[in-house]
């Protein structure tokens, strides 16, 4: 059987890292890896290759930053060349990129099947470009691995044959449990930036809904610059916000306060969320490893796509629109002592990878 995988931001390298290592344990199985270029700089692209062991892309499209569009368009044309020349039995796309639309059209238009990981998470909100991507990547894929139950329920709502969908568990908890003690072995970044465990905040940012509307990046940054005041927060830029930050004339004084560096690599990245005392975040996948540690997290959103986290009180949404009333929920979870329901199992047993490659191995 030959599987093309389709990767190009950097939280799609993680998640196929973990399916890839099941995938090459298989003889029978051939997988062809497809990097789009939509992630580029070392720090958002080569450095997961590097450290997560992953095979060097058998293509490399470079596609880079564009509009939607024209991005997607591009990786559409491209991966469809690709595909006609290696002929393959599956497609196996991740989350809710560009990348993963592109791949799941370019693949569907040649009746290729598609399979894809992270199936059936919803915000709800239109308005989100991931939101569209997931929605169309899940109506034209012949399989769906869910990661939640709550998953597996959107899409029976939205009508996808229950036949194709299998609740299967979040690949971001298997990575977790494989590189969780690594990155503990591997890294010194607490030394590195002079943090204490549990004394600091970890606080990353790039949705686009929050980097390209100003007031909510202002609010978003002067929120958490008040409570760097009370205690240290460390923010690895992701490019996106960086220029969004230059635009609007705010990186200057930001840096002041908070302690922004570049981009990290996954195990200094793990390294800090297990040790913080609290993460405030936009990321899909840092409020999912946030509570895979057991840190508290507030996620600068008006909805996530992982409510069992916000049912069971580890994860807290805060929305980005009021410097003051950000700092002001910040300071408050920090200081005081909730009991939180523990739940085994919200994202399955760490064996996600697996089941993937058996039902891809089994499917009729
Ligand atoms: C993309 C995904 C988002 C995901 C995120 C993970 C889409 C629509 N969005 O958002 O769902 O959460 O990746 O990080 O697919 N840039 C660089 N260097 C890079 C990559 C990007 O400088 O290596 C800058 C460019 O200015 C670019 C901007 O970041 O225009 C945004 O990059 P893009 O890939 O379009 O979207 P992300 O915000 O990264
Ligand atoms: N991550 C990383 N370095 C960073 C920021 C994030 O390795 O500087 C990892 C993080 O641990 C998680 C994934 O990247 O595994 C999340 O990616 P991102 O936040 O870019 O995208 P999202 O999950 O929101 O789609």
């Amino acid at each position: 059987m030959k599987i093309i995988t389709i990767v190009g931001a950097r939280p799609q390298f993680i998640k196929a890292a973990a399916v890839s290592q099941k995938i090459r344990a298989i003889a029978d199985i051939r997988e062809v890896l497809l990097h789009t270029g939509q992630h580029y700089d070392g720090n958002m692209s080569d450095v997961f290759f590097q450290e997560l062991d992953i095979q060097p892309p058998d293509y490399h499209l470079g596609i880079g930053s564009q509009t939607h569009g024209a991005q997607t368009g591009k990786m559409l044309a491209a991966i469809e060349q690709v595909l006609l020349q290696e002929n393959p039995d599956w497609v196996l796309v991740y989350g809710d990129t560009n990348s993963t639309l592109a791949g799941a059209i370019a693949a569907t238009k040649l009746h290729i099947k598609v399979a894809h990981v992270e199936a059936g998470l919803r915000s709800f909100n239109r308005r989100m470009p991931e939101e569209i991507n997931r929605v169309l990547t899940d109506h034209a894929a012949d399989l769906l691995f869910a990661p939640t139950k709550a998953a597996v329920n959107n899409l029976q709502v939205e009508g996808i044959s229950e036949k194709k969908v299998h609740l299967v568990g979040d690949v971001m908890y298997d990575a977790a449990l494989y590189y969780g003690d690594k990155a503990t072995q591997k890294s010194s970044i607490l030394e590195h930036l002079q943090l204490t465990p549990e004394n600091y905040i970890l606080a990353t940012i790039h949705r686009a809904e929050n980097t390209d509307d100003s007031s909510r990046l202002q609010a978003i940054f002067a929120g958490l610059v008040a409570v760097a005041d009370k205690i240290p927060v460390v923010l690895p830029l992701h490019p996106r916000t960086c220029s969004a930050l230059l635009r609007a004339g705010l990186l200057e004084d930001a840096s002041k306060s908070l302690q922004i560096i570049e981009p990290l690599g996954y195990l200094d990245m793990v390294m800090l969320e297990k040790n913080a005392r609290l993460i405030a975040t936009d990321s899909g996948g840092v409020q999912k490893e946030a509570f895979f540690y057991r840190v508290p997290c507030m996620t600068l959103r008006e909805e996530t796509e992982w409510v069992e986290l916000v049912q069971c009180g580890w994860n807290q949404l805060l929305s980005p629109f009021d410097a003051e009333i950000i700092t002001n929920r910040i300071i408050d979870t920090l200081t005081k002592v909730t009991a939180m329901e523990t739940p085994n199992g919200l994202y399955g047993r760490g064996m996600a990878g697996e089941e993937i490659v058996q039902l891809l191995m089994n499917y009729e």
